[in-house]
This record gives structure tokens, C-alpha cells and sequence, in this order.
């Protein structure tokens, strides 16, 4: 690989990973933020929940993930199978995550309906922890197979595809 695609290598990780990094705040804010209200410091705030709601749903699920499934891990399957559990695990995943935001969107409208904000609180952590476990294995197994198996066009192609995410509003 030389220094050129090298660079591409080491931008398309780091912008995977800033990636990774602002969905997982979007997720800590929101349960920050619930853990205040079920502590009495603050009130529900609806229009944030539909906001941070609304930005995972438009940018992680339709941009960021799809963009992992057609570039980072399809060229790694045509480099090598070692990682074709993982990747398996890891689009099988990527498909259920709108269905499991919808179910937390769902909990949210209970807890506006019914006060159930323990139901809430129960949906948005499991759905937070679903996601940290997915952007851990993307990093810390999926990342170093791709630096070890793919060439330095696949990293060029990758760093072109996510590079175009920049100019949406992460
Ligand atoms: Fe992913």
C-alpha cells in the first residue's frame, strides 16, 4: 500500500469510527436526559425524543449503515471469508435496527400516553446497548480484518463512499 491509499485507510476508519461515536452520544444524551426526568430534574422534553429519533433514523439507518453493508463489508468478503460470520451477524443486525427503533418510538408514545417511563427508560437502554455491542464489533473485529485483507482500492473506494457522508449533517 503506499502512503496515498495509506491515507484513505487511515481516514475511512476515522471517519467510521467519529461516526460510531456521534450515534453513541445521540444515545447517551437521550438517556441522560431520561434519567433526569425520572429523577424529577428535569421535564420530558417530546420534540428532543422525536429530534434525536429522527437524526437516527435518517442518518445511521439510511446513510451510515447501508454504506458499511455495500463498500466496507462487501469488499471484504471478496478479499477474504474470515470474516464472514461476523459480517453475517453484523448486516443481520443493520437490518433489525429500524424495527428496533420503531419499538422505541413505540415505548416513547406509551410513556406520553400512560406515564410508562420505566417501559421507556427499559426500550431505549436495550436498544442502546444493541448498538454499542454492534459499533464494538465493527471496531474492534471488523476494522483490523479490513486493515489486514483489503487492498489500497478498496480503501479508496470505502474513504470516497463515506467521505460523501460528510456534506449530511452528522
Ligand atoms: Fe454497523
Amino acid at each position: 500500500m503506499n502512503a496515498t491509499t495509506q491515507d484513505a485507510m487511515l481516514q475511512a476508519i476515522g471517519i467510521i469510527k467519529d461516526e460510531h461515536q456521534s450515534m453513541g452520544a445521540v444515545l447517551k444524551g437521550l438517556q441522560a436526559h431520561l434519567e433526569a426526568v425520572r429523577e424529577g430534574r428535569d421535564k420530558p422534553d417530546f420534540p428532543l425524543f422525536h429530534a434525536m429519533f429522527d437524526y437516527i433514523e435518517t442518518i445511521p439507518d439510511r446513510v451510515h449503515h447501508p454504506k458499511e453493508d455495500e463498500y466496507l463489508f462487501r469488499l471484504l468478503r471478496m478479499r477474504t471469508a474470515a470474516a464472514d460470520i461476523i459480517l453475517d451477524e453484523l448486516e443481520g443486525q443493520h437490518k433489525v435496527c429500524a424495527t428496533l427503533l420503531a419499538s422505541v418510538r413505540k415505548a416513547m408514545c406509551a410513556y406520553r400516553e400512560s406515564a410508562d417511563l420505566a417501559g421507556f427508560e427499559r426500550s431505549l437502554n436495550a436498544y442502546a446497548e444493541f448498538l454499542w455491542e454492534h459499533m464494538r464489533k465493527e471496531e474492534e473485529i471488523v476494522l483490523p480484518l479490513a486493515e489486514q485483507h483489503l487492498t489500497g482500492e478498496d480503501w479508496e473506494a470505502i474513504h470516497a463512499a463515506f467521505q460523501a457522508n460528510r456534506s449530511q449533517a452528522w
